[in-house]
């Protein structure tokens, strides 16, 4: 049973999705903004909103996006890699980010971040709002607030398993908590691998440890780019298995960007974009559903 918060507390997704209504229906994307010619596009905004008055809002929400645009370059090179996407994630639960190549998937999950700057728009982590955060604090939050999980494991090879989980803690001069720390380490079944240098571990082990990394600070979400972008399937399933069991028995909240249907299975929620819009969302996804999802919007030309 995939399991999911609503009020502090762990309820199967259907039962969430029961207690809020996730979608708030299609508005037009031209709204507020020059009138286009183009077909008229539904867009999903994949915003919590509150049966009971909105007042708090029924699902907690670990990250919010309103309004956000980014865009490159300017005039001919102007590329809108955000449109206008408003988005809430949900604490201790797994989201999965997907859509085609250039669809703006990485830019999201950098902007909800606070690795990149937007151009125009909000971001909040929790309640406070990361946009037009100076440099500092924006650093300091990133440290203290967020965990990472990159494709590349970019684990430091001098250090054994144990020292790279601990050293963005060591750098930040903060002591680990060791039953967390000895929790996390039996949760990703490297107990016996903690002494080994990241040559000495397979490519699935490495990034355990890079999840590990990620969750021993306990941050209130971690994000990841294709985390298991570099691994065979086996490895793969390891690590997917391994951040499925992290949100369900440590209520972390994940944020994955994949192109894979069975990764974004492990998923609760799985949100789609396309040139920079959110543009559908699935709740308790099977690889089947998603696979079947991403063949619609290739048949409706929704390709980069
Ligand atoms: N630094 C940049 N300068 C200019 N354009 C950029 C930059 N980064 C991204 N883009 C453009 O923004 C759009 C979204 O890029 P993004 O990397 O978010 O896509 P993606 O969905 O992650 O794709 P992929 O699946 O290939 O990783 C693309 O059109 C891309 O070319
Ligand atoms: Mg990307």
């Amino acid at each position: 049973m995939v399991l999911t918060t609503v009020q502090g507390r762990f309820v199967p997704v259907e039962e969430a999705s029961d207690s809020g209504r996730f979608l708030t229906g299609s508005y037009e994307p031209g709204a507020g903004r020059a009138e286009s010619t183009e077909e008229k596009k539904t867009v999903t905004t994949a915003v919590t909103e509150s049966k009971h008055g909105g007042t708090g809002g029924a699902v907690p929400v670990a990250a919010r996006a309103r309004q956000v645009v980014k865009a490159y370059g300017s005039g001919e090179t102007r590329v809108v890699a955000l449109d206008h996407v408003d988005v809430d994630i949900h604490k201790g639960a797994f989201t999965a980010i997907m859509g085609p190549s250039g669809s703006g998937k990485s830019t999201l999950m950098h902007c909800l971040a606070g690795l990149d700057t937007v151009s125009g728009g909000q971001i909040f982590l929790d309640e406070t709002e990361i946009t037009g955060l100076k440099d500092k604090k924006l650093t300091q939050l990133r440290r203290d607030r967020i965990g990472f999980i990159f494709q590349a494991f970019n684990l430091l090879p001098t250090l054994n398993a144990l020292e790279n989980i601990t050293l963005p803690m060591d750098i930040a001069g903060r002591k680990p908590d060791a039953e967390w720390l000895n929790r996390v380490v039996e949760t990703v079944g490297l107990a016996g691998r903690l002494k080994h240098r990241p040559t000495q571990l397979s490519g699935g082990q490495q990034q355990r440890v890079a999840v590990a990394r990620a969750l021993a600070a306990r941050p209130e979400i971690i994000f990841g780019d294709e985390p298991t972008g570099n691994l065979d399937s086996r490895a793969g399933a390891e690590v997917l298995g391994f951040l499925r069991r992290s949100v369900d028995e440590l209520g972390q909240t994940i944020v994955m960007v994949t192109h894979d249907p069975v990764a974004a299975s492990y998923a609760d929620r799985v949100l789609y974009l396309a040139d920079g819009r959110i543009v559908d969302e699935m709740w308790n996804p099977t690889a089947d559903q998603v696979l079947d999802r991403m063949k619609d919007f290739d048949a409706r030309g929704r390709t980069s």
